[in-house]
């Protein structure tokens, strides 16, 4: 078989190569062999930093899983194939599916047919009613696998234990927790509002060089997988979670933050006034919506109104797409910079 052989130091960079020119074999796993590796390859062609031979070695081949179709034909209609859902999201060991209301006699079959196509999961619940009520809760009904919904997710370098049903949390905003991490820059002391299971602290803890990191949660409930969450990931040392109302605990504390944010769509601008009471000159706000872009401009105007309100003059750094709450309608976060009077 045709092989791309080279000393192990360079793999990395002839894996890379052959990757983009579309030379790997599909078929087949490299070998290692006395301090060089072979890829298999499906074309003659000169590769940089490797040697391109016929070789004799006996490749092992790549274990095949069936499709999602594939395990489910003769089992589902064509009209009901097609019907499959698609978009996954996977917390943990948990996969959760949105079954479509004419699935509902396969749904148990479906979600077995995943269970057996990913080897990570351990159990398959669907979305039984969207987030709701003041503590953003869902129902989740197991279809499949171990019954049990709490589980340990990993993210951005950390893990983050909780329960489907008991906090809110979306994996979805993985991307969006480490862009804010990212934006924290050496010594800032940040406030999480509304911290649920501590998924934004302890990416933050973790992904920035931020000197404290206080996170308030009202839900009873996902405060305690926050402090479980916190020693899980020995952060208690920089990382401190408060269990109450924003409204009542945050006019009590006497420090103020370089950074707040306020992952709470729909509800959050209500509460833009008490950040702004707690937000350092020059400090930045992440105030979180779902909107359409029509509406974009309405809420900038809104935030402006509320800044002026309270006596502070505010830029909206920028408006960022984080997530998709229906076809026309996105997650947005607005980095508001409040600066000095
Ligand atoms: C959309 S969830 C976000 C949770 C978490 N930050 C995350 O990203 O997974 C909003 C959270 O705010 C909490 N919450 C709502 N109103 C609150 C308030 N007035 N004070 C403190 N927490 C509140 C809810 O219980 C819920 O856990």
């Amino acid at each position: 078989m045709l092989a791309a052989y080279t000393e192990l130091k360079n793999a990395q960079k002839v894996k890379n190569f052959l990757v983009a020119k579309k030379l790997t074999h599909p078929d087949y796993l490299v070998v290692k062999e006395l301090g060089y590796i072979y890829f298999p390859i499906v074309k003659k062609m000169k590769v940089p930093k490797a040697k391109v031979v016929n070789t004799k070695f006996k490749f092992p081949k790549k274990e095949k899983h069936a499709t999602i179709d594939e395990l489910l034909k003769g089992k589902l209609t064509a009209k009901e194939m097609k019907l499959i859902p698609r978009s996954l999201e996977v917390v943990g060991k948990i996969m959760v599916l949105e079954v479509p209301d004419e699935l509902k006699k396969k749904e148990k079959l479906i979600a077995q047919a995943y269970l057996k196509q990913n080897h990570n999961i351990e159990t398959v619940v669907k979305k039984d009613k969207i987030h709701s009520g003041e503590f953003r809760l869902r129902k989740v009904k197991i279809l499949a696998g171990k019954r049990s919904k709490e589980t340990i997710h990993f993210e951005n370098g950390v893990k983050i234990k909780l329960d489907l049903e008991k906090t809110y949390f979306s994996a979805r905003s993985a991307n969006e927790r480490l862009r804010i991490a990212r934006l924290v820059k050496p010594k800032e002391e940040v406030l999480v509002m509304f911290s649920g299971a501590a998924p934004f602290p302890l990416v933050i803890a973790k992904n920035s060089s931020a000197k404290l990191i206080y996170g308030i949660e009202m839900n009873s409930l996902a405060h305690q997988y926050a402090l479980t969450n916190v020693s899980l990931n020995r952060l208690d040392s920089r990382v401190a979670i408060f269990n109450g109302d924003v409204r009542d605990l945050l006019p009590k504390v006497r420090k103020k933050f370089d950074r707040i944010s306020m992952p709470l769509p729909k509800t959050g601008d209500q509460f833009l006034g008490l950040a702004l009471k707690k937000i350092k000159d020059n400090g930045v706000v992440h105030l979180y919506d779902f909107l359409s872009e029509a509406e974009f401009a309405v809420v900038a105007k809104n935030i402006r109104e509320i800044c002026k309100k309270n006596k502070k003059r505010c830029r909206i750094l920028r408006k960022v797409k984080c997530g998709q709450f229906s076809p026309s309608v996105y997650r947005v976060c607005f980095d508001i910079k409040i600066l000095r009077k």
